[in-house]
């Protein structure tokens, strides 16, 4: 069982990265050492997700600093300042949609700022400074299905979006770092998250708040493409269970062997919303609206994450309904988080880009 002190977390201020700082600060006794956030703040990042943590634990257990990953200074002297000895890696442009219009970023931050990250820790590591590093990467580096079988550690790389693409990329470095320079690291692949503060742009969260406004709810294609969805803090405590037991130079998929046709999961999203918020769920079917497909898009995902579970005994907690309610809930009760949201450069941007696609 490892000891960790002082976890350098990238993107601690985006959605998997901000629960995964509640979890461990709120959630984990026998954790008492620190965590500093390293985060950009781009469209995706929000301190509001965090406010309730800096003031409980701020300055002490919680350390927050602003910056670029590929910015090398200034992590160099991060790794100096905190004596860092863990690096749990989130930071990413996460949004498919975006890749595909403005991929630039995506090779910066996903490419650029993880081979930064690496060389950082590398030097630290080099100095005697025992440091381990967890990248945190995704199911769709593996590709798309088709009507079945699952994605297992063993299956080759084809990624087909830049964003993807850009994943890959970075845990191919990780994966060298490892084998060339023998920087102790691990890596997990998980599939679709879902929970509490992601960002409004992704399906579940995107469609609670639509149905609510009584906005048009866009279904991509012919609705028939299926994910495989887990709950955030259960993708968080497997990340926690890695870093404490995972061996080193492995990787670990995650998923919660819970698949959906994206349109099946909407009608039970309107029916569930529906009733918590009082709406007639016939009439909000009625805006269901059918939009240009994805290019490229991935049809069918779905994992295999026996490993984890026969390996470091695993398993996932939170059932989908269960944890569908709660994020409905989530969303309903948080309204200043959304309202911050809702009303920033991001409602721009789909307006842009919803106007392409119809
Ligand atoms: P997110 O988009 O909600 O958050 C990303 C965070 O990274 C933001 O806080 C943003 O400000 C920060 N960031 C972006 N560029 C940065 C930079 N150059 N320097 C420092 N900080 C920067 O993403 P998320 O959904 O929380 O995903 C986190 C990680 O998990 C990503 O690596 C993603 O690829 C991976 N992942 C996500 C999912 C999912 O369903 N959301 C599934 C599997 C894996
Ligand atoms: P998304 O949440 O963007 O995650 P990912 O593309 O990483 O899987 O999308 C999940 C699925 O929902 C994907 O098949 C695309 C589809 N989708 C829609 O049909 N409409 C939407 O408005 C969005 C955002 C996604």
């Amino acid at each position: 069982m490892r000891n960790l002190k002082n976890i350098l977390v990238t993107g601690g201020a985006g959605f998997i990265g901000c629960n995964f700082i509640h979890q461990l600060l709120e959630g984990e006794p026998e954790f008492t050492g620190r965590i500093i956030n390293l985060d950009a703040l781009t469209y995706a990042g929000n301190s509001a997700s965090l406010t309730d943590l800096a003031g409980q634990f701020g300055g002490t257990r919680y350390c927050f600093e602003h910056g670029d990953i590929c910015d090398r200074g200034f992590v160099d002297a991060l790794f100096n300042k905190y004596g860092v000895d863990t690096v749990v890696h989130f930071a990413a442009e996460s949004h498919v949609d975006r890749s595909i219009y403005g991929p630039e970023t995506f090779i910066k931050t996903n490419v650029m700022g993880t081979f930064t990250l690496l060389e950082a820790a590398r030097n630290a590591w080099k100095q005697g400074d025992g440091v381990v590093f967890h990248h945190i990467s995704t199911d769709e580096v593996y590709g798309s299905l088709g009507e079945t079988g699952a994605f297992s550690e063993t299956t080759p790389y084809d990624p087909r979006s830049p964003y993807s693409a850009s994943k890959a990329s970075s845990d191919h470095l990780v994966m060298a770092y490892h084998h060339t320079y023998g920087l102790p690291i691990t890596l997990s692949n998980c599939s679709n998250n879902y929970g509490p503060y992601q960002f409004p742009e992704k399906l579940i969260p995107l469609m609670i708040l639509n149905i609510v406004e009584g906005k048009p709810l866009p279904v991509y294609g012919d609705g028939k493409n299926i994910r495989d969805w887990v709950y955030v803090e259960d993708h968080n405590r497997a990340v926690w269970t890695i870093l404490h037991t995972g061996i080193t130079g492995e990787k670990y998929n995650i998923g919660g062997e819970n698949e959906w046709e994206n349109i099946r999961l909407l009608h039970t999203l309107i029916d569930l919303v529906s009733k918590k918020a009082g709406l007639d769920p016939e009439k909000v079917r009625g805006t269901i609206t059918f939009v240009k497909d994805r290019p490229g898009h991935d049809r069918r995902y779905a994992i295999d994450c026996s490993k984890i579970k026969r390996e470091l005994g695993w398993t996932r907690k939170v059932g989908f309904e269960e944890g569908l309610a709660k994020t409905v809930d989530w969303y309903l009760t948080n309204t200043s988080w959304v309202d911050g949201i809702r009303s920033g450069e991001y409602q721009h941007w789909v307006e842009k880009n919803y106007g392409e696609r119809d």
